[in-house]
Order: structure tokens, then sequence, then C-alpha cells
């Protein structure tokens, strides 16, 4: 008996140390072969008493089984290992595994807000679904004027719904621009600040390379006692130079906007040398203060409004602004 334990651990020690199959036939061998040593014991059983037989005799053939069983394991394990190694080629280029990542415009966006945090302006939001008074009336852009044909809008209101509450600026649109948030904001702040309105703005027009019915746009708004449009340039100026690096050219050209007086709109030089128009801007209309409430001899203030997605398209070489849109990865992923 403690014969037999002992013969197999050692078998057990033999057959977990071979290294690779050939190894482990010798091991067969050497406990199951023809003169093996558990072959041996088995043969040796013919020439014991009886008694001694009936004991001994299905000890020896579990330890055979035993031995067999555990040669099987190794050797599966063993051919496993071999074909796992023959598979791996590493030479081989890895695959790079596909990592979600943030859309272009996102990416902008934040490095935006950065930057006029950075010129201690806050950062505000508001809402997508506007009424007609934020959008267009306190913005001095009364109901029926002629005004109102600059922003092609969606509106969520029938024609019936429209004529009754119109007149009080209740209907609901899809904002055309940021600058309601001026009006939002004005009405419970009091000066001086300056903030940026990042968001998502709505134009009921058809769509080409350089339109869409919705896109993103950037208010900003700074008021305080002696704000000038030289405050203007100056912050609109350093806003460039980080996005862009030094060097950017720029120039204001005479414009109008309801809400601002005077108007201006900013173009920055291309590469090529072409003017491409940037952003809406002005001081603030007096009007607009009117409208919240402020005293307009107290205070003065510029706002503008730049399209995101004109910003992009400039940065990352974009020529088409429905690519921002597409939804495809193969556009994304560049960026
Ligand atoms: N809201 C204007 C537009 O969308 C841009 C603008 C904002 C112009 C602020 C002047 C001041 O066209």
């Amino acid at each position: 008996m403690a014969e037999l334990s002992g013969l197999k651990k050692k078998a057990l020690t033999d057959i977990a140390a071979a290294a690779d199959l050939e190894a482990l036939e010798g091991v067969r061998v050497g406990y199951l072969g023809r003169k093996g040593e558990v072959t041996e014991i088995l043969r040796s059983l013919k020439d014991v008493p009886l008694e001694e037989r009936r004991r001994k005799g299905p000890e020896a053939n579990a330890l055979r089984k035993d031995i067999t069983a555990a040669l099987e394991a190794r050797m599966n394990e063993l051919k496993k290992g071999a074909s796992a190694v023959a598979r791996f080629d590493v030479t081989k280029p890895g695959h790079r595994p596909l990592r979600g990542h943030l859309h272009p415009l996102t990416k902008l966006e934040d490095e935006v807000r950065r930057i006029f945090a950075s010129m201690n302006f806050s950062v505000v939001e508001g809402p997508e679904v506007e009424s007609a008074r934020y959008n267009f009336d306190a913005l001095n852009i009364p109901a029926n004027h002629p005004a109102r044909d600059m922003w092609d809008t969606f509106w969520l209101t029938n024609d019936k719904t429209r004529r009754e509450s119109s007149a009080i600026g209740h209907d609901l649109l899809l904002r055309t621009h940021t600058s309601p948030m001026q009006v939002r904001y004005m009405e419970t702040h009091e000066p001086p600040f300056q903030i940026i309105v990042p968001g998502r703005v709505f134009r009921y027009e058809a769509t080409d390379a350089s339109h869409q019915f919705n896109f993103y746009q950037v208010e900003g708004l700074m008021v305080g006692p002696d704000v000038t449009l030289a405050n203007f340039k100056f912050v609109i100026e350093k806003f460039y130079e980080k996005l862009f690096g030094s060097g950017i050219e720029f120039r204001f050209r005479p414009s109008f906007f309801p809400f601002t007086e005077p108007s201006v709109e900013v173009d920055i030089k291309l590469k090529g040398g072409k003017w491409l128009e940037m952003m809406g801007a002005g001081m603030v209309n007096r009007n607009v203060f009117d409208a919240v409430r402020y005293n307009p001899d107290k205070v003065q203030g510029f706002a503008f409004g730049m399209g995101l997605d004109r910003l992009a398209m400039v940065k990352y070489g974009i020529p088409d602004i429905r690519l921002l849109y597409s939804g495809d990865v193969r556009f994304t992923r560049q960026f």
C-alpha cells in the first residue's frame, strides 16, 4: 500500500514536470510501458498469495487508471500551449482597439469655454425652445417688423395660436440665435459682468456646404459702466490668438443688428488671403437695456455671436458643414 501511494506521488510529479510531449512520452513508458514500474507490479501480482492479490490487485489497477488520466490531461495541456505559440506571430502589427472620443464641435466648444473662462467670463446656458419675447421682442425686433426676416424661424405654434399670442410674445419657437440669453441673463443679474453662452440654434432654411438647419453659436456679453468697443476688440484679439496662435488677421466691417448699435461683423483672413465672416457684434442697443430695466445712461456693453461650426471648419480645415452632422465615424474619428 505504502509502496503504491509513494509510486503514485512520484508519477504525478514526473508528469507535471514533463516540459514537452516527448518528455511526457518518456514518463509514460517509465510507468506504463512494457517494462514500466506499474506494469511490473501488475505482472508480479500473479505470483503473490491469493489473499494479498485480492487486496493489492484493485489498488494497482486504480493506480494505473490515475496515472493514465494524469498523462492524458498533461498531454492536452502541452498540445494547447504548443498550438497557441504557433498561432502567435510577434512580428505582426497589433490591432488598435476602437475608442470613443469627442465630436470636433464638442472639443472646440470646450476650448472656447476654457479660453473665455481664462479671461474671467462666466459660462451660462439657456433653453433651445424659446418664446418670441426673448428671441425677438426684447431684442428690439418687434412682431411684424421686417427685421424678423433676418432669421428664418421654426415656429412651434400653429397660425391660429400665433395670432392670438404674438401680441404679447408668448408664442414658442426654436431659438434662432443664442442672443435671447442676453435678455434672460440681464433680467436676473446686475452689471458689471461678462458672460459667454454656448448653445445650439435653429434656422428654417435649406442645407448646403455652409448652411445647416441647426448649428452652434457662442454668444458673448460684457456690460459695465464704461465698457467700449475697444474692449471688445481686445477680448476678441486675445481669443483668436489663444485659439489659432498669434498672427491671425481680422477686421471689423460695419453691419446691422436690431439689438446692437453700432453693429459690426468680424472677418478673419484665411491662409489664401480671402476674408471670412466669423461673427456679428456691436454695442448693446439702448432699447435692449430698456427691455431689461437697466438705465442706458449708466451702463453700456458689447455683445457678439459667433458660429462655432464656422470656427471648426476654419480651425480643422473642414470643407462642408454637413460633415459635422453626418454621423459618419470615418469623419469624426479624425479629430
Ligand atoms: N445673434 C446674431 C445672429 O445670430 C449675432 C449677434 C450676436 C450679433 C450679438 C450682434 C450681437 O445673427
